[in-house]
């Protein structure tokens, strides 16, 4: 009999078939900041202080990533309620629970398929959320009409954001599909469009403005990249990540009628809707404002908006819930990306559960709706208070500036780095990385390079949350202090 150690007749080729060489070569260039090396620095340092390795600090203060829960933020309890009865409905026979809690579950479990939460759903999603999101889009806008059928369900924002891009991208060489993203930007964009093989067009923010956005930067960019590119789409993340900035009314009306006038295909990044901090700041989606804006906009501007569990005062981000709102999108497309996202099934069930609730959470008249309120405004007044420390602080470092933190969950601050240690790191690395590593291994402090979310050429940034709890973004502002100052004067 032939045994499987046996040699062939003929020789195998030798070559393996998937090598760095001939691997999909848009994945290479797919870069990712807030998980990139200092990550990986950072937790290699906290696994060697509990291996007992002496340092100059005794643990490693994270502030790389928007991850709320990760940094002690607590769930809403009516949310996890609910959940719990959805997982585990053998709970609604359990007094424990509130009335409005085993409701809520029983309304969503009838929505499932089996009445089980482990069910796949509709690729679109369960039609019970989006109908709740179609009405919440309707409260939160004030009256402007949302239909059920433009709500697509999904894995996170990011999930949507790819989405939606994979569909725009076509064409090769000049006639490839451009998309204008803000820089400083969220990596996810460069990341997808990296991916994708589509060509980033950077429009920059102005930082002397409180990171506002020029319509007139708009034009500079767009004229720039038609000459090699077809831009077709532009992006805004309002409020900002990585710079915390609110965008007026005037603004996004400009951006509207910039998008109209160009023909671009709008997506509106709109995570960061509940996390408005600063006074006489609002959030205003784009939705609403192209419908105050009348028929002229509101029949032609194609847009795409997005929402998710992970932000606001949820802070979900492990359920991976969200969705997105298409508006005039050719219904010929839109069945085209019904079809794609049918493809990966469904999104997660639980996260779609978590979405309904964040929609429509408690009323007045229901058990849980004080307790529900008094966490919300205490998450929500917490980061209005670390927004406001974050600024007043850093802004007292001779060498740092920093922006109002008007909302989002994110400061953005420039750093004046000595050329001394420009010239340091240029042997190996950008000023701003060597800068974040340094800051990193003597303080235990991890934010993440400006450079892995663009600025403008000669500056140099940090962007750091505002997540830590109260009492250690304090000790972590002192320790950026401190190292400031001893870093610009060893270069010096
Ligand atoms: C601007 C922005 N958009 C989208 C996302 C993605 O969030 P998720 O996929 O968790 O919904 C984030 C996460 O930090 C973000 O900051």
């Amino acid at each position: 009999s032939l045994s499987h150690t046996q040699t062939p007749a003929t020789a195998l080729p030798a070559a393996e078939v998937l090598t760095l060489d001939t691997m999909n070569p848009n994945i290479k260039r797919v870069e990712y900041a807030v998980r990139g090396p200092i990550v990986q620095r950072a937790m290699q340092l906290e696994k060697e202080l509990q291996e007992g390795v002496k340092k100059p600090f005794t643990e490693v203060i994270k502030a790389n990533i928007g991850d709320c829960h990760a940094m002690g933020q607590q769930p809403i309890t009516f949310f996890r309620q609910v959940l719990a009865l959805c997982s585990y409905p053998e709970l609604l026979n359990d007094n424990k629970f509130p009335e409005d809690a085993k409701d809520r579950a029983r309304r969503i479990l009838q929505a499932c398929g089996g009445g089980s939460i482990g069910a796949y759903s509709a690729s679109q999603g369960i039609e019970l959320v989006r109908q709740d999101v179609s009405r919440y889009i309707v409260r939160r806008d004030g009256g402007v009409p949302s239909n059920p059928d433009n709500i697509y369900l999904s894995t996170g924002a990011s999930d949507a954001i790819a989405t939606m891009l994979k569909l725009l991208v076509s064409g090769e060489g000049p006639t490839r599909t451009g998309v204008m993203i803000s820089i400083p930007q969220y990596p996810l964009y460069s990341a997808a469009l990296a991916d994708l093989g589509a060509i980033q067009i950077n429009y920059y923010l102005d930082e002397s403005n409180n990171w506002s956005l020029a319509v007139g930067e708009l034009r500079r960019a767009l004229e720039a990249a038609r000459k090699h590119c077809n831009p077709r789409a532009l992006c805004v993340i309002n409020p900002g990540n990585p710079t915390g900035q609110v965008q007026s009314r005037q603004c996004i009306e400009d951006v509207i009628r910039f998008a109209a006038e160009e023909n671009l295909f709008l997506m509106a990044d709109e995570v960061y809707q509940d996390n408005v901090y600063a006074e006489g700041c609002q959030f205003h989606s784009f939705k609403k404002v192209l419908f105050e804006m009348g028929p002229k906009y509101s029949e032609k501007v194609e847009l795409a908006s997005f929402h998710s569990t992970s932000k606001c005062y949820m802070g979900e981000c492990g359920f991976r819930g969200g969705y997105m709102e298409v508006i005039n999108l050719d219904p010929a497309v839109k069945a085209q990306l019904t079809k794609l996202v049918s493809v990966r099934l469904c999104p997660p069930v639980p996260g779609q559960a978590l979405l309904d609730l964040v929609v429509n959470p408690p009323q007045p008249d229901e058990p849980s709706y004080s307790t529900f309120m008094n966490e919300r405004t205490a998450v929500l007044a917490a980061l209005a208070e670390k927004a406001r420390m974050t600024e007043e602080i850093l802004n007292k470092v001779p060498g740092i500036r920093c922006n109002p933190v008007q909302g989002a969950m994110y400061s953005f601050p420039q750093i004046q780095i000595p050329h001394k240690a420009i010239e340091e790191a240029k042997k190996g690395q950008a000023p701003d990385m060597f800068y974040c590593m340094t800051l990193l291994d003597e303080m235990g402090i991890c934010v993440v390079p400006g450079s892995g979310f663009g600025q403008r050429d000669g500056t140099y940034h940090f962007r750091m949350t505002i997540l830590p709890p109260t009492d250690k973004l304090k000790i972590f502002l002192a320790k950026v202090k401190e190292f400031h100052q001893r870093f610009t004067e060893r270069y010096s």
